[in-house]
């Protein structure tokens, strides 16, 4: 699968706007614009530890996320690219803030909920958009340790749909 832009260029041809947000821009937290517009950790890892990718079929958005762990098991740096939505921009960008430096184990402690809340929360139509990031962050650290042939205890194998386990939503 190949990106044809990068979260810069999405942000670009993407603004939140009254239909993104199902009609009130004030739904979102001033941190949740931040990262959104001034987005952290955008690109790739050229030789990265574990890279993973998830989509969400039920809305076409699509996040990829580069991961690079030393010897010691300690998340040095920590990347993405997505065709993701403004809320999906916004909880990636904090997500790869809130993994940097952290162990493995750690990592798999920073769930959508984590990000949400270091973000102020989330519009209830925009949870599922948090799920891409801590799904990819689950497929890279799949991916790594498939590469050295280890098991992350607690991690599970990721999907590549997370639509399948999305609920419903009450709005
Ligand atoms: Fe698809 Fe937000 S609408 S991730």
């Amino acid at each position: 699968m190949d990106f044809a832009c990068n979260s810069s260029a999405r942000l670009n041809c993407y603004k939140i706007n009254t239909e993104d947000t199902g009609g009130n821009i004030d739904m979102y937290s001033d941190k949740v614009m931040d990262h959104f517009q001034n987005p952290r950790n955008v690109g790739e890892i050229e030789n990265a530890s574990g890279v993973g990718t998830v989509g969400n079929a039920k809305c076409g958005d699509i996040m990829r996320m580069y991961l690079d762990i030393d010897d010691n098991g300690i998340i040095q740096d920590c990347k993405f690219k997505t065709f993701g939505c403004g809320a999906a921009v916004a909880t990636s960008s904090m997500a790869t803030e809130l993994v940097k430096g952290k162990t493995i184990q750690q990592a798999l402690e920073v769930t959508n909920k984590a990000v949400m809340d270091a973000l102020d929360g989330l519009p209830p139509v925009k949870v599922h958009c948090s799920l891409l990031a801590e799904e990819a962050i689950h497929a890279a650290l799949w991916d790594y340790a498939e590469k050295h042939g280890i098991k992350i205890e607690g991690l599970e194998k990721p999907k590549s749909d997370i639509s399948e386990e999305e609920v419903e939503e009450e709005y």
